[in-house]
């Protein structure tokens, strides 16, 4: 099993580091047998599973619900979960909390978005014996501060500004940081200036890894088509076809068959 050791190695040896979100055991037993090095079950789960439109609604109980699914399915892979919305904001108490929920659920680190004011409670968790990834660029979770879902650290300033964030995640003890939604040559910047690595999502190629969300990745989600997304596959025309399928072999009596029937 890997572990956040591994993940200051890749950076040393510029080996780029895969990472895919998931939410379920079905898909995470799938994930299990392939080379993807990390899975992250993101608080993306509020939108791609739960319908919603921000993943305002994700708590730490959802969260830890989900990531102990996705242990079932991939006791192997090395698991991120999603601190979410405020989860870390509030009192120590409740923090530590959220994080014992996530952890005790089976996940081998919390990824936390943002870091402005929350360096000391960063720290803390770190020095409880409990990896940080850090999240940085496009947080989500601060979508109405940000105005929407916008690429981020679009000028000089706000590439400094993104630069000085991303040492203090480092400072922070943080073992990897997620940059989402900037520039590509910002993206850059910041990577080849920290020493942890970056792992990017609408960042371009230059950071120490890349993640996607699984079901953008298979092409599940049709009404979602940012630029940044590579679909591996026609996922929804696949699993729609297999379904009308189905239907037809049901209506007209070809399913199921004697060999199919007790
Ligand atoms: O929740 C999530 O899926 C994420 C990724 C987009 C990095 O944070």
């Amino acid at each position: 099993m890997k572990s956040v050791l591994d993940f200051a190695k890749w950076k040393e040896r510029g080996q780029r580091i895969s990472m895919v979100t998931c939410y379920d055991s079905t898909f995470a037993k799938i994930l299990s047998a392939s080379g993807v090095d990390c899975v992250l079950v993101g608080d993306s789960v509020a939108m791609t599973i739960h319908g919603h439109a921000d993943t305002l609604a994700a708590t730490p109980d959802l969260m830890a619900l989900h990531v102990a699914a996705v242990r079932k399915g991939a006791p192997e892979k090395f698991i991120v979960g999603d601190m979410p919305f405020l989860a870390h904001r509030g009192s120590l108490d409740a923090t530590l909390g959220a994080v014992a929920k996530i952890m005790q659920a089976g996940a081998q680190a919390v990824k936390i978005e943002g870091v402005k004011g929350s360096e000391p409670t960063l720290a803390h968790i770190v020095d409880s014996g409990v990896p940080v990834m850090g999240h940085l660029g496009l947080t989500p979770q601060s979508l109405h501060a940000l105005g929407g879902f916008k690429v981020q650290a679009t000028d000089e300033r706000a590439a400094e500004w993104l630069l000085a964030q991303a040492r203090a995640v480092e400072h922070s003890g943080c073992f990897a940081l997620v940059l989402e939604c900037v520039p590509s040559d910002v993206a850059r910047f910041v990577t080849d200036n920290i020493r942890i690595p970056t792992i990017g999502i609408g960042a371009g190629p230059h950071t120490s890894g890349q993640v996607l969300v699984l079901q953008d990745l298979l092409g599940l989600n049709t009404d979602f088509k940012p630029k940044f997304v590579r679909k591996y596959l026609d996922g929804a025309t696949l699993v729609k076809e297999a379904l009308d399928r189905f239907d037809k072999d049901v209506k007209t009596g070809e399913f199921p068959t004697p060999k199919e029937s007790f």
